[in-house]
């Protein structure tokens, strides 16, 4: 059964260590994610993007799947079954479609109107025992081609969201998605020292956990982060492993074209992607 984020980020703040949000494209990507976390007993997140739910048939398609794979699968781990950076319609079609927690997206938007519309979603995952993230100081990252450079949150804003109940925040910290550039200045940890001691206890959520060194990591996990979301690097490392795959010419040898030979080295090393961050993050023997 799915579950809400709130318990193992709980216990992973406490704990000094993270859980990993792994986001999900396809059977292959949620299958590969729950077996790694399985044979490592340790809590999972599944993000799913509007785009990729969109993918994957909607809404109700990944909640289907998924809770038919945790009971197929006998996944007894936590999972949690997340919203990645939802708009406000899109995060109220989750919650009516039987996701877990949502994540809301509002860092676009002036602070007042980011402040009254993730009051009226975290009303609404109360009731249902969801739980819900919300984001501060927007996070970089490629669009069109061009880097932007990622934000800093502002600590009195990251209370005045956190204050609002929402079960773990996301505060730009100069982190951005998919690769980062040869001259990124590094994590802001004054900024991330400023945001835990505003905002206490509330589980800090680090985005764009592609390509940010083991030692960023460890140091941001020592401030307060608790949630770490990956999604590039499990898609590299797909990339390259089906790449071997068809330039050594296994998919012309036998029945190498069967798409259950052909997806299966690129399954393979998203489990080893997701064990490495797992191992990396603290979180396996935690479930
Ligand atoms: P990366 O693609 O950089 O790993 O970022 C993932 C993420 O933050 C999803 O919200």
């Amino acid at each position: 059964m799915l579950v809400s984020a709130k318990e193992m980020l709980t216990k992973a703040k406490a704990g000094k260590y993270a859980v990993g949000q792994f986001n999900i494209n396809n059977l292959e990507w949620t299958k590969a994610i729950l077996q790694t976390a399985q044979e490592l007993q340790s809590p999972v997140i599944l993000g799913v993007s509007e785009g990729a739910g969109k993918y994957m048939c909607g809404y109700k398609t990944v909640v289907g799947m998924v809770n038919g794979m945790l009971e197929e699968l006998n996944i007894t781990v936590p999972v949690a079954l997340h919203l990645d950076h939802g708009s406000f319609e899109g995060a109220k079609d989750c919650i009516n479609a039987g996701f877990s927690s949502i994540m809301f997206d509002g860092s676009h938007y002036p602070i007042e109107e980011n402040i009254a519309k993730t009051t009226e979603l975290v009303n609404a995952c109360n009731v249902l025992g969801l739980s819900i993230e919300a984001e501060v100081g927007s996070i970089g990252g490629e669009e069109d081609g061009v880097v932007g450079a990622g934000e800093c949150a502002d600590p009195e804003e990251c209370k005045a969201i956190a204050d609002l109940g929402v079960t773990m925040l996301a505060a730009g910290i100069g982190n951005i998605h998919g690769k980062y550039p040869d001259n990124w200045a590094g994590l802001s940890f004054e900024t991330l020292d400023a945001v835990q001691a505003k905002t206490g206890d509330m589980p800090l959520v680090l985005h764009g956990g592609t390509g940010i060194p083991a030692d960023m990591i460890k140091k941001a996990i020592s401030l307060g982060v608790a949630k770490i979301n990956v999604n590039t690097e499990c898609q590299l490392a797909f990339q390259e492993a089906t790449r071997k795959y068809i330039e050594e010419g296994k998919d012309q040898q036998g029945k190498g074209f069967d798409p259950r030979k052909l997806l299966a080295p690129g399954a393979e090393a998203i489990k080893a992607t997701v064990k490495e961050k797992m191992e990396l993050f603290g979180s396996v023997g935690k479930a």
